[in-house]
């Protein structure tokens, strides 16, 4: 099974936000222990690399992206780091066609026909819609869906535990991305637990669909 495979079958791909590198192998484990086995931990500090490593030794069940990643440096970083693919707010031809030859999935954000056209024209069929919320929602992609067929979209931004559902029952959505189940205060105060909870409440949603 491939990464967007992964993601799809997970349907919620948890957006990490890890200011500390000590609590990635905690967050991974609490996501495993809610039945979500695929997480995006984010380029945005300096605990990033530190936690995609450590997670990609300790988690050996989870499948771990990188994300926020905004050129085509960072993007070596992290598949140097072991990350398993690749997320991007937006559509850099750069990195995804340092992606596409080296054979690491990527996910670029596009939100436009002309930056899914562009996408396209370097094998990508499946994008990141963000911020969801603010470009159009499932409305969007919806009329996207119709001319691109046979894409599929990633919605991140605005999605969290009660428009869920909504969301993973469209077609065209492949996942769902989000901060909602570890969000920063839960990761740093150390609420594994409630991680673990919310997590298994997203599966529950994403299991009546997939
Ligand atoms: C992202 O990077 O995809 C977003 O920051 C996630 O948005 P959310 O915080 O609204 O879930």
């Amino acid at each position: 099974m491939d990464a967007m495979e992964r993601c799809a079958r997970s349907g919620v791909v948890p957006v990490v936000v890890i200011e500390n590198a000590k609590d990635a192998v905690p967050t991974a484990k609490a996501l495993l222990s809610g039945g979500i086995d695929v997480m995006e931990i984010t380029m945005r500090t300096g605990a990033a690399l530190d936690s995609i490593r450590s997670v990609v030794s300790e988690c050996p069940d989870m499948l771990v992206g990188a994300g926020t990643v905004l050129t085509l440096a960072q993007c070596k970083d992290c598949v140097a780091a072991g990350a398993n693919f690749i997320v991007a707010p937006g559509f850099d031809p750069e990195t995804v066609e340092w992606c596409v030859k080296n054979e690491i999935p990527v996910l670029p954000g596009c939100v436009t026909p002309t930056e899914i056209m562009a996408a396209m024209r370097l094998g990508i069929k499946t994008f990141k819609f963000f911020p969801a919320n603010v470009y159009g929602g499932l409305k969007a992609m919806k009329a996207l869906a119709g001319p691109f067929v046979g894409v599929q979209f990633v919605p991140t931004g605005g999605v969290n535990g009660e428009n869920l559902n909504e969301y993973i029952s469209a077609p065209f959505i492949r996942a769902v991305g989000g901060s909602w189940l570890c969000t920063k205060a839960d990761i740093s105060a150390g609420n594994f637990e409630k991680i673990a909870g919310l997590a298994k409440e997203a599966s529950a949603i994403v299991k009546q669909y997939r």
